[in-house]
């Protein structure tokens, strides 16, 4: 089965095709990093009217690459949300059109389940049940995952999530926009033990997160130490990493705690922060003491693509699932099997 995906979440325009949710044909990725990067974060309006402009050339793009034409396709999938509902929009406008067009079957996909099951586009992919991590810029959630259609969430970010953490440090210290990756190169060069910053919640019972302490730590800390002197470029790159190094633990410690609760002896990382070079190096040292199995994607696959939204579209599509045409976007949208007990 051929599925074009498209998701439009965010400020990424991307489309992919995907065979039987395992094979990739093409991927596309049109980033609005410049339009955002003189406001220090995401416009909503002006995501809205770039995914408009870019969505149709990228779709072409990727049937284009994947030398496939409109009718050898078996279906089109969509992320529905959670996201920004005037984005998604754009995307789910474009898919209904496709759908009308070709009377292909439409599907709209959660934006956070298409995030992990890019983790079975490799040769080696996890089997069920495992423990999921989604860390993103909106998210920072615990799964129990049974199967594609089947996601407990076992804890959740109580405040910000983990991508808004880098991404508000970031800009609180002036480095530019996106903060995460920004951070990520800064902090190979700084000491991560100069600042004992707190990890929030690490010795808590519940497998929830909170962040925005450590914004305002981060800003204390700011307060008596300003970042300014010959050695400023030394002291912020020290920052940063200790900065990183809290946020990093978190996530290590809940996620080997989540995976040794469930006893599934598998780790699965997805979403843009899965692409923060300290956090792989880290997860995968504990995960390897804990004699546990780590799944984390090709960084390229960790942040917004359509590649997930195609690979999931086929399960859901393969098991019947469907959506209408008059399928609506949803800023909040729990995962399709809590859906079903709402
Ligand atoms: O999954 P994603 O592309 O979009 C959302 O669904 O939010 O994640 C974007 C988030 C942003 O907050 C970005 O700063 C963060 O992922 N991010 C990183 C890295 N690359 C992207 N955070 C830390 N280190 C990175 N290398
Ligand atoms: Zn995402």
């Amino acid at each position: 089965m051929l599925i074009l995906g498209i998701e439009t979440s965010c400020d990424e325009t991307a489309a992919a095709i995907v065979k039987d949710g395992r094979r990739v044909l093409s991927g596309v990725v049109s980033s609005q990093d410049e339009i955002h990067s003189a406001y220090g974060g995401v416009v909503p309006e002006l995501a809205s009217r770039a995914h408009i402009k870019a969505v149709v050339p990228v779709m072409d793009r990727a049937l284009e690459q994947a030398g496939v034409e409109l009718k050898d396709l078996h279906g089109i999938a969509v992320t529905q949300g959670p996201g920004l509902v005037g984005s998604l929009l754009v995307g789910i406008c474009t898919a209904k059109s496709m759908a009308a067009v070709t009377r292909l079957p439409l599907v709209g996909v959660n934006h956070l389940e298409a995030h992990i099951v890019v983790n079975f586009l490799s040769d080696d992919p996890p089997s069920f049940p495992f423990t999921a991590l989604v860390v993103s810029g909106g998210h920072t959630n615990l799964y129990l995952v049974k199967d594609f259609l089947e996601l407990d969430l076992l804890g959740q970010t109580r405040d910000d999530a983990a991508g808004e953490a880098f991404d508000k440090t970031a800009k609180l210290l002036g480095l530019g926009y996106p903060g995460g990756i920004i951070i990520d190169r800064m902090a190979g060069q700084g000491n991560p033990e100069a600042i004992a910053f707190p990890r929030a919640m690490m010795d808590a019972d519940s497998l929830d997160f909170s962040f925005s302490g450590l914004k305002t730590a981060v800003i204390t800390h700011l307060k008596k130490h300003p970042l300014d002197g010959p050695d400023v470029d030394r002291r912020t790159a020290d920052l940063v990493a200790s900065f990183q190094e809290a946020v990093v633990d978190v996530l290590v410690g809940k996620s080997l705690r989540a995976a040794k609760m469930n006893r599934t002896g598998s780790l699965v990382l997805a979403g843009g922060v899965a692409a923060n070079s300290r956090l792989r190096q880290k997860i995968q040292t504990a995960a390897q003491e804990a004699g546990i199995r780590l799944f984390i994607p090709e960084i390229r696959l960790c942040t917004d693509n359509a590649t997930g939204v195609a690979a999931m579209g086929f399960h859901l599509l393969s098991r019947g699932v469907r959506s209408d045409l008059d399928m609506d976007a949803y800023s909040r949208m729990p995962s399709r099997c809590i859906m079903r007990h709402l």
